[in-house]
């Protein structure tokens, strides 16, 4: 692997209560990972450390924007899960804090180029690939064949039919994009875009809502990271879960202190938890089916085995550069967003 209104007095004491309640806060957590396991991380930290967090889940894109707003002065203490390109476009633009911690010296070799990559500002959690589901029920409500290809969800036959996400805010379609850049190159994986977004009924703001959305049967096809449909299809759901024949890429989830953290002391112990085999396993206790980074840590009994997976060789030097994902997602909004006419499911 290659590793890249108006104020009255009531509201003005309700303002002043909720500051008190931030700052009584031992560490502020931006969260790029499933609700349930943000939860369950959260709760899990607090009861080893004695820690209050606040925990707050976001995609990883508005992760991104949130601290870079707020770089000035940072309310936010650690940005934990979420793909690991958009962590290295944070470290290219100054906005972390160098750490070590500790279980570095447990994790896998792709965490370890990763962390190396970083330059020392973020380690790597976890892994998995990117790929789509279907749900089968709806596909042949439909009367439509199933996909097996990334050159198949561009058929009209599953026109409204599908749904991803939106690569501005998630880091599960920048994942997407740069896959098919390095599958396709660049000219022929806008051409491919342009061609899925007659078929695409909602661009999310989150990565997983694809997937959630196919399991729902609110949709056909869902493309996501494989580990989400793993987790959707455990609820019983006709889920098929794909990967696609032409290959695909994969993500690298990160953890990294925010540069000039108020509560740096909590940050360095929260990511020496996440990186442990207890904090790991705060992914399987909720249901979440990525591959851990520490050799140490179990992996989830239905985590996919990616190495059965044919693989992109993932750049994410490249794709983890401002310049390059400033480029693609200017490029993605002006040719596939802005002419996009979503069509919804009959
Ligand atoms: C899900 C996946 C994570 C991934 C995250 C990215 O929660 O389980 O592995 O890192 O999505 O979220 P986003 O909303 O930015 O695509």
């Amino acid at each position: 692997m290659k590793l890249v209104t108006p104020l009255g007095v009531g509201t003005a004491i309700w303002l002043s209560a909720s500051l008190a309640d931030a700052s009584a806060q031992d560490l502020n957590v931006l969260c790029g990972v499933d609700e349930a396991w943000c939860q369950s991380m959260e709760a899990a930290f607090e009861e080893k450390t004695g820690f209050e967090v606040s925990t707050k889940r976001k995609s990883t894109g508005e992760i991104l924007d949130q601290i870079r707003a707020e770089s000035e002065d940072p309310r936010t203490d650690v940005w934990w899960g979420g793909t690991g390109d958009t962590h290295l476009q944070a470290v290219a633009e100054d906005l972390l804090e160098p750490y070590r911690s500790y279980n570095e010296d447990d994790v896998l070799p792709w965490a370890q180029n990763f962390y190396l990559m970083s330059g020392g500002m973020s380690a790597g959690v976890y892994a998995g690939a990117l790929g789509f589901s279907y749900n089968s029920e709806i596909l042949s409500e439909h009367g439509v064949s199933a996909p097996s290809c990334w050159k198949d969800l561009t058929d009209p036959q599953y026109r409204g039919l599908i749904r991803m996400a939106n690569p501005n805010s998630s880091g599960t379609a920048y994942t997407t994009l740069a896959t098919l850049v390095q599958l396709l190159g660049e000219d022929e994986a806008f051409n491919y875009l342009t061609a899925l977004s007659r078929n695409i009924s909602e661009f999310t703001t989150s990565g997983a809502a694809p997937v959630k959305a196919a399991a729902r049967g609110e949709t056909g096809i869902g493309i996501s990271f494989i580990h989400d449909a793993v987790t959707q299809k455990a609820t019983g759901v006709p889920l098929v879960i794909v990967a696609p024949c032409e290959g695909t890429g994969y993500e690298i989830g990160a953890v990294s202190i925010v540069r000039g953290a108020r509560n740096m002391e909590a940050a360095r112990q929260f990511v020496d938890f996440s990186l442990s085999p207890a904090g790991q396993a705060t992914g399987a206790a909720s249901g979440q089916n990525q591959i851990p980074s520490n050799a140490k840590a179990a992996l989830p009994p239905a985590a996919p085995d990616i190495s059965l997976i044919r693989m992109v060789d993932y750049d994410f030097a490249t794709f983890g550069s401002p310049d390059q994902r400033r480029r693609l997602l200017e490029r993605f909004n002006g040719e596939v967003l802005q002419n996009a006419e979503p069509v919804t499911m009959n």
